[in-house]
């Protein structure tokens, strides 16, 4: 687990600070807020604040709380001694732009009705966000209930989490190409399926690397979660594979559900889509976890693809030299400049490409002489998904545009993702 996981020390962002205590008490003076990362002790509290948010059952007076999910420090505002906000801080890596970057996930927001409007929020992006910065994490991400609820700390929708569905009987037409075979995943298999995770994962922009406390270490712990994984092979090698979670019942309401579903070319993806299509006696649907565009339907007959469910997907820049230094470049020498602004005024950047791959990103002062970034613009930028052209319509791109070719040249790559948190 990365440093800022653990509790910090004196590090300005925790304690009793009346001065930027919570604002709704104002008219008696300012009720005084403690931010503090929770503990064990914390945790019935915690459970209390996540079902008045996102409905999970109450829990019994004489039940005992679950442990928090590995891998996440939660951090929370306290008033009077009683839990009134709190989010969790994710330790992710992630793909971007052909390397491995660190990123903080953030998950489980909520302020307690009483208190939302007051500033809460931001107080606690400012401890979990500083921490993560420290630590060393380039980028964050995050699935917001509402955009408009993280923009101001810089976020913005690059991708969707989707679920599609598609009648089973629309794959039930394909074939499993010649010579290659299907088979069911062992433990012996886990790490080429992991390689082939892997090899998706890295030449896109999002993707998390699935390593870390977060993500299940064993093999057999992987194996366990869906009800299955079907490998495709040809001569030994294995081409692709898709992760399935059988429902219940069978008849046209009845779905299989497909977590991923990745290979290394279309003999791989045909196959496996076809193993898919031969549920088509028992189920009615087969439900894919995507996002973004997926090449399926570039290998898709029918026109079958319909989005049941949609998360979107958001991203922070939190160290543009970080981000911008840790990941790889097109191999050609050019040097381009632009300002990130924000509400300190923001500031200038040169990017200078080397040719090889590498890069340098030098902070100035803010300049007026290249183009203008807001925060959010530049995260969703760097993502390769928004070009610059639509980032000026939306008003998040501003100044001259001379460069703007080159800009949406070296920020490209699709984005994706495949996981929740
Ligand atoms: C969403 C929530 C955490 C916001 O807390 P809050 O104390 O009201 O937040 P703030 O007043 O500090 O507002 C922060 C920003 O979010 C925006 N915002 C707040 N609630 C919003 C909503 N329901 N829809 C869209 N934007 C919203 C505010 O306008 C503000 O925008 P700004 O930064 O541009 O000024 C709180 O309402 C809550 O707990 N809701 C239920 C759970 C939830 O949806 N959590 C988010 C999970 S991703």
């Amino acid at each position: 687990m990365m440093a800022w996981a653990q509790p910090r020390a004196g590090a300005g962002r925790r304690g009793v600070n009346p001065v930027a205590g919570d604002r709704r008490g104002e008219q008696d003076g300012p009720v005084p807020t403690e931010i503090r990362e929770l503990t064990a002790d914390d945790l019935r509290a915690a459970h209390a604040l996540s079902h008045e948010a996102f409905g999970p059952p109450r829990l019994a007076d004489d039940a005992e709380p679950g442990p928090y999910p590995p891998g996440r420090r939660i951090v929370g505002a306290f008033a009077d001694g009683r839990l009134v906000a709190k989010l969790s801080g994710i330790d992710h890596r992630a793909w971007w732009h052909g390397a491995e970057l660190a990123s903080l996930g953030i998950g489980g927001v909520t302020v307690a009705v009483e208190h939302r409007g007051a500033g809460l929020l931001a107080r606690l992006f400012e401890d979990a966000l500083g921490a993560a910065r420290e630590a060393g994490a380039a980028v964050s991400t995050l699935y917001p209930t509402a955009p408009a609820i993280y923009r101001g700390q810089g976020y913005e929708v690059v991708t969707d989490l989707l679920t599609v569905a598609v009648p089973t009987r629309a794959l039930a037409t394909l074939r499993v190409p010649e010579g290659v075979r299907l088979r069911r995943a062992e433990p012996a298999d886990v790490p080429a399926v992991r390689e082939v995770y892997r090899r998706w994962a890295s030449v896109h922009n999002g993707p998390l690397t699935r390593t870390g406390p977060a993500f299940p270490a064993g093999d057999a712990e992987l194996l366990a979660e869906p009800s299955g994984i079907t490998l495709a092979e040809r001569d030994g090698e294995l081409l692709g594979y898709c992760s399935f979670e059988r429902g219940t019942g069978y008849g046209p309401e009845a779905k299989v559900e497909v977590p991923d579903l990745m290979a290394s070319g279309p003999e791989g993806y045909l196959a496996l889509l076809a193993s898919l299509g031969s549920h088509s006696s028992v189920v009615g649907r087969i439900e894919i976890r995507t996002s973004g565009d997926d090449l399926v339907r570039l290998l898709a007959r029918t026109s079958d693809w319909q989005v049941v469910d949609r998360h979107p997907y958001m991203l922070a820049v939190l160290d543009v030299a970080a981000a911008c230094t840790g990941r790889r470049w097109p191999p050609v020498r050019a040097t381009v400049g632009w300002t990130v602004a924000d509400a300190a005024g923001g500031r200038g950047w040169t990017l200078e490409l080397d040719g090889e791959g590498g890069a340098s990103c030098t902070p100035g002062p803010r300049r007026e002489d290249v183009p203008t970034f807001s925060r959010r613009g530049f995260a969703a930028r760097y993502s390769g998904h928004w070009s610059c052209a639509s980032l000026r319509g939306a008003g998040l791109l501003t100044g001259p545009t001379g460069s703007d070719a080159l800009l949406d040249a070296v920020f490209t790559g699709e984005c994706h993702v495949r996981d929740y948190f």
